[in-house]
C-alpha cells in the first residue's frame, strides 16, 4: 500500500490527477472505477481542466460507478447520475454509450445487479477503481456490518450515512434510506485502487485504518489492506491521526 501525504485538497486532486491522467496516457480505453461525494470533486475539475486545455482524452475510457440511491429518478439533483453528469462527464469527451451508473430503479433488481457486475466483467474489469471513504469506514455503500456482499446489491444505509450526505439534501428525511452499490468483491477485483481522502473528519478512521493493521467487515475498507495495489492519498488534515 502507498501513501501520500499532500498539503492540502488542492494538491490532493492533481496529485489524483496525475494518476489518471498517466493510466489514461497508458491505455486510452482505459475501464476507471468512479466515486460521487465531495472528495473527488476537486480530482474531477482538475482532469476537466486538462482536458480542455491540455487535450486529455476521454473518447475511448469507460467509466463504472460504485453506487446510486435508490428510488431516486435519474434526473433528481440529488441523483448520482445528476452529479457525476454535473461534475464531470458534460465537460469531457466521453462517448456516453461508455458511461455505466447503476440504476436507481431497477425493474428486477437481483437481475440487474448480476447484469451490472457481468459488464464489468465483459469489459475485462475495472483498470483503476477510484474510491472515498466514509467516516464509519465505508467504501461506495458497504457500510460496517458483520458481513459484506461481494457483488453489486441493495443496501440500507446507516444513520451515519444519512447524516453526513444530508448536507445535500433539503432535509434530513428527504435522504434516500437504501442504495444501490457495487460489493467488496467487485472492488476488490479491481486491479488498481486509488483511495483518497481529506478534511479532518476522515482522520479517526484513516487513523485506525492505517494504524490498526486490522481488517475487519466493521470497517469496510480495512479489505483494501489486502489488495496487492492500492494509493491512498491524504492531505494534513486526513493524515492527521494517522501521523500521531
Ligand atoms: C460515493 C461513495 C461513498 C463516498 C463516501 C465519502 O460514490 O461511494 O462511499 O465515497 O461516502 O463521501 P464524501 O467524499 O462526500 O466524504
Amino acid at each position: 500500500m502507498k501513501i501520500i501525504i499532500e498539503k492540502n485538497y488542492s494538491d490532493l486532486s492533481k496529485k489524483a490527477a496525475d494518476i489518471i491522467e498517466k493510466e489514461i496516457k497508458n491505455k486510452p480505453n482505459l475501464i476507471l472505477g468512479l466515486a460521487t461525494g465531495s472528495t473527488p470533486v476537486g480530482t474531477y475539475k482538475e482532469l476537466i481542466r486538462r482536458h480542455k486545455e491540455e487535450g486529455l482524452d476521454f473518447a475511448k475510457v469507460t467509466t463504472f460507478n460504485l453506487d446510486e440511491y435508490l428510488g431516486i429518478p435519474h434526473d433528481h439533483i440529488n441523483s448520482y447520475h445528476y452529479f457525476m453528469y454535473d461534475n464531470l462527464f458534460k465537460h469531457i469527451n466521453i462517448d456516453e454509450d461508455n458511461i455505466n451508473i447503476p440504476n436507481g430503479n431497477p425493474e428486477n433488481v437481483e437481475e440487474y445487479c448480476k447484469s451490472y457486475d457481468e459488464d464489468i466483467e465483459k469489459q475485462g474489469g475495472i483498470d483503476l477503481q477510484i474510491l472515498g471513504i466514509g467516516e464509519n469506514g465505508h467504501i461506495a455503500f458497504n457500510e460496517p456490518d458483520d458481513k459484506l456482499y461481494l457483488g453489486t446489491h441493495i443496501t440500507d444505509l446507516t444513520e451515519s450515512t444519512i447524516r453526513a450526505n444530508a448536507r445535500f439534501f433539503d432535509s434530513i428525511e428527504e435522504v434516500p434510506k437504501k442504495a444501490i452499490t457495487m460489493g467488496l468483491g467487485s472492488i476488490m477485483k479491481a486491479k488498481k485502487i486509488l483511495l483518497l481522502a481529506n478534511g479532518k473528519n476522515k482522520a479517526n478512521i484513516i487513523g485506525k485504518l492505517l494504524k490498526d493493521e486490522v481488517v475487519s467487515t466493521y470497517n469496510p475498507a480495512s479489505l483494501l489492506l489486502l489488495h496487492p495495489d492500492v494509493t491512498i492519498i491524504l492531505d494534513e488534515e486526513s493524515a492527521s491521526e494517522y501521523l500521531k
